[in-house]
């Protein structure tokens, strides 16, 4: 994507050829600043402090803190020690598990002479297959956008969205934005309601950030607007991303998501879930995603910029009240008219997503015999 009219990506590889850029996204919407990621270390700090988050790029920057593990040590210890560290960083998203699960396979059989090359080569190659499917993604989604514009005789097609499945939650294009971005571009007239994302407000923080850098008309709401909004007719689709689809086809993303699937459904409002292959868990239920939960500080305090321009952090709970983060909820698919893939529009059920990804059903299969074994 642009910003300021150039383009961006949200990772990369600095020309040094082993470094790695990312945009830290915990100073945005304020300042939009870069870090360099040199080690292992640094590359599993990034992912648990968050200055890369959503799943797909948290995939692609666990690839490269194996290559940059592999590029201190390229022995077989290293490549264990790094995929359990980056493993440990953060539980629910399960693209960290996919990209380590595609890395160990790119680099196991490999000599060690040869494997930092093929870890940085399949690295490159999880970053652009992020961006291809991210982009078919968007050609599927458009045309449910289209539909409803087809529709309303010019008035602006309403699109509600949670947390942030953007350009900034993945290599470049995003998930839920693609359709959203590619209906902009094709000259749909469409608005977005920006559900802000209380605590770490990814929405009022990345969405209306990415949106407003795009020329999106958009407005960002409290979490608890969007049911008001459905009951009024004010939003004609909810489209957001996924951390992790179960093979049943529950919908685990942002904790608040649950809720508004809830009242899409009580108001016939289509409730639409952008899903990378991925970002799909052939292995687990619904019921059996783990739950993030992250620190009281969280939800406790409030960070933004002061009149003066400082960025400060005020508390907004009593001292000594207790406070509870859960990161994620899981939406019943149930609830979910429908999960935008690269491969296509499909119903959020077994049946259909072992049809649209019989190579991922097989290899699970494989998976549990050979652990059976
Ligand atoms: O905690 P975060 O900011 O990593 O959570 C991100 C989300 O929940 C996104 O909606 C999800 O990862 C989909 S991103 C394409």
């Amino acid at each position: 994507m642009r910003v300021d009219g150039k383009p961006t990506r949200s990772i990369w590889l600095e020309p040094d050829g082993w470094s790695v850029g990312i945009v830290d996204q915990t100073l945005l919407p304020h300042r939009l600043a870069t870090a360099r990621l040199t080690s292992l270390a640094e590359a599993a700090y990034a992912i648990r402090a968050m200055q890369v988050r959503g799943a797909p790029l948290i995939g692609a920057a666990a690839a490269y803190g194996v290559c940059l593990a592999l590029r201190q040590d390229a022995s077989d210890e290293s490549l264990e020690r790094a995929a359990a560290t980056l493993m440990r960083t953060r539980p629910t998203a399960v693209n960290l598990k996919w990209a380590l699960d595609e890395m160990a396979a790119a680099v196991r059989n490999q000599v060690r002479g040869d494997r930092v090359d093929a870890a940085y080569r399949r690295a490159a190659e999880i970053c652009e297959e992020d961006i291809a499917i991210n982009q078919a993604i968007g050609r599927h989604g458009v045309t449910l956008i289209e539909a409803i514009a087809g529709r309303k005789a010019g008035a602006p097609v309403n699109l509600l969205t949670h947390c942030n499945a953007g350009w900034l939650a993945t290599v470049d294009v995003g998930t839920a934005t693609a359709p959203i971005y590619l209906a902009h571009d094709r000259g749909v007239a469409l608005h977005v309601w920006v559900d802000e994302t209380r605590p770490r407000n990814q929405g009022a923080s990345l969405t209306a950030w990415e949106l407003g850098q795009h020329g999106v008309p958009h407005t960002v709401i409290p979490d608890n607007t969007g049911g008001h909004l459905m009951r009024h007719a004010m939003v004609d689709m909810a489209i957001v991303g996924t951390d992790r689809v179960a093979a049943d086809g529950d919908v685990c993303n942002k904790i608040g998501t649950y809720l508004k699937a809830l009242a899409a459904k009580d108001n016939d409002v289509p409730f639409y879930v952008a899903a990378p292959s991925p970002s799909i868990d052939f292995a687990v239920e619904g019921a059996q995603i783990p739950i993030e939960e992250r620190a009281e500080g969280e939800v406790a305090t409030v960070t933004g910029r002061a009149a003066d321009g400082r960025i400060e952090t005020v508390r907004v709970v009593p001292d000594g009240s207790p406070v509870k983060n859960y990161g994620f909820d899981v939406t019943p698919a149930r609830l979910v008219s429908g999960l935008i893939t690269e491969r296509g529009v499909i119903a959020p059920n077994r049946a259909a997503l072992a049809a649209a990804f019989p190579e991922r059903v097989a290899a699970e299969a494989a998976a549990v015999t050979a652990r059976r074994a």
